[in-house]
């Protein structure tokens, strides 16, 4: 489970710029369900998921992970802990240009990469990219760049998963195998999706609506 509680974020706090950006969001995410954040662009879908998986912390409130307050964890202690529990896929996909396919699914788990090397193929042949994982990610489409990364971020069985815009910049029908292949393999996982497009989400995800910095109501 996965809980925020009177988040609060402020940007610049303090300059004349200052912007509110999350206003005191109250959340809980339970474990192997899938959530959908859905909202207009820059009313704080990114911003709050930066703050959930500890990508930022808050100006205020607290972000529980079962019972670990994450905001009394140190930097160090804070990305091991992410590392461990958490995986990632954003817009753009952050591949290493040098690296394979498959060696980029494996950058995670990096000490014991042969151990995942199995899973790893098995995962890249699951997602339609069996001739390609000895290319390079500028040798692959954008749409086959993305699926690597999804790999990636699932490759070390993640409890939390957190997508922001994670089909943004695909056409309709690899935004559908990704979305695919996210719930085939989220196992026991949470799944968090960031959005500004609903149908992407199909009827098995609970839809959170934000709106300027706020749940909208009936989402609480
Ligand atoms: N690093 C930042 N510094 C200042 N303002 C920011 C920063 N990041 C985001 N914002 C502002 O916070 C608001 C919410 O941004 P964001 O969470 O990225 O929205 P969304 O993901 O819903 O499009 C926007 O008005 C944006 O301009
Ligand atoms: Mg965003």
């Amino acid at each position: 489970m996965i809980k925020g509680e009177a988040l609060n974020h402020v940007f610049d706090i303090g300059k004349p710029g200052q912007f509110h950006a999350i206003k005191d969001i109250n959340i809980t995410f339970n474990s192997g369900e899938l959530y959908g954040i859905l909202g207009p662009s820059g009313c704080g879908k990114s911003t709050l998921l930066y703050l959930l998986s500890g990508l930022r912390r808050p100006t205020s409130g607290k972000v529980l992970f079962d019972d670990i307050n994450i905001g009394e964890l140190n930097d160090k202690e804070l990305s091991s802990f992410r590392m461990k529990n958490f995986g990632f896929i954003f817009q753009r996909h952050f591949l290493v240009n040098y690296l394979s396919a498959l060696d980029n699914v494996l950058v995670p788990v990096d000490k014991e990469a042969n151990k995942y090397r199995e899973l790893a193929q098995e995962m890249l042949c699951d997602l339609g990219l069996k001739e390609l994982m000895n290319k390079k990610p500028y040798e692959i489409s954008g749409g086959q760049r993305q699926r690597v990364a999804i790999a990636r971020a699932l490759i070390n069985r993640p409890k939390v998963i957190f997508a922001d815009e994670p089909t943004a910049s695909l056409d309709h029908q690899n935004a559908q195998s990704v979305m695919n292949f996210l719930s085939k393999y989220k196992k026991n996982s949470t799944v968090i999706v960031v959005t500004h497009d609903e149908a992407i989400l199909n009827k098995d995800y609970e839809k959170i609506h934000i709106w300027d910095g706020k749940l909208k109501d009936g989402d609480e």
